[in-house]
Order: structure tokens, then C-alpha cells, then sequence
């Protein structure tokens, strides 16, 4: 075999094996995996910043808001005292993300999730963003 033909097969063979151990996306507009539904407890929240988005637990079971506010898209940060606060003009979220007060018209959007083995994912990008008129439990994926 010609030396180079045989070069384009190793890289050809070497492609193939990283596509087939390509990571998780771990960025915005990836699916990013978020851990094991046992690693949250109920009323917790943690925020995954590259996805911009906060991953909550509430008693239904799990969402994933989008960071940004519906009212006129600041970076919503994360809560205290299980209530989100966006800085801008202050509206403020309950952690299921159901608007509470604030100029805000409705809750914080939404990202799907959903499981992948034991893993919880989150699809996440402009093309996932999901908006709701009102805090519904059937939204929530169940652990
Ligand atoms: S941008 Fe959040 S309240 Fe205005």
C-alpha cells in the first residue's frame, strides 16, 4: 500500500474513534448532561452557566430555566431564598419559574428535559427555548 493511502486509513480510523468518543456538549446550544436525578434535592437550583441556564428541583420534579428574563432578557442570577431576582427591573420568579412580581408578563422560559440512561440532559439554544403562560406541574420532568 502506498505510504499515502495509508496515512488518510489512520487518520481515517482515528476520526471515527474520536466522533465515537466525542464528549457531551457542555455549551450553549448543546444537549449538556447535568448528573444523576439523586444528585439534587427538592427546592434546589444550581446554575450551568455555559448553558445559561438554571437546572431547579422542584417538589414535581425537574426543570431547566432559561438565565435570561422575559422581560427584556437580563441574565437572571441565581436565587435566594428559593426566589429568582432579575436585577434589571427587578421582576422576581418562584423557583418553578412562575413570575411573582416585577414587569415581567410571564415565568422564565424553558429548556426540554429530559433522561439519557441515568443522566438528566437539557437541550439547550435559541431553537430549544420553550415559553409558557403560566407555571404548569405536567412540565416538570418527573425523577
Ligand atoms: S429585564 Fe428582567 S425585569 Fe426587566
Amino acid at each position: 500500500m502506498p505510504p499515502l493511502v495509508a496515512a488518510l486509513g489512520a487518520v481515517g480510523i482515528g476520526a471515527a474513534w474520536r466522533l465515537a468518543w466525542t464528549p457531551a456538549a457542555t455549551r450553549f446550544g448543546g444537549t449538556i448532561r447535568v448528573g444523576r436525578p439523586d444528585d439534587y434535592q427538592v427546592g434546589e437550583s444550581r446554575h450551568w452557566a455555559d448553558g445559561q441556564f438554571h437546572l431547579v428541583r422542584v417538589p414535581d420534579g425537574f426543570l431547566a430555566l432559561y438565565e435570561r428574563c422575559p422581560h427584556l432578557g437580563c441574565p437572571i442570577p441565581p436565587p435566594r431564598d428559593g426566589v429568582f431576582e432579575c436585577r434589571c427591573h427587578f421582576s422576581r420568579f418562584a423557583l418553578s419559574g412562575e413570575r411573582l412580581t416585577g414587569p415581567a408578563e410571564r415565568p422564565m422560559d424553558v429548556f426540554p428535559v429530559g433522561l439519557s440512561g441515568e443522566s438528566l440532559v437539557v437541550r439547550t439554544g435559541l431553537a430549544a427555548v420553550r415559553q409558557r403562560d403560566a407555571y404548569d406541574p405536567g412540565q416538570a420532568l418527573k425523577p
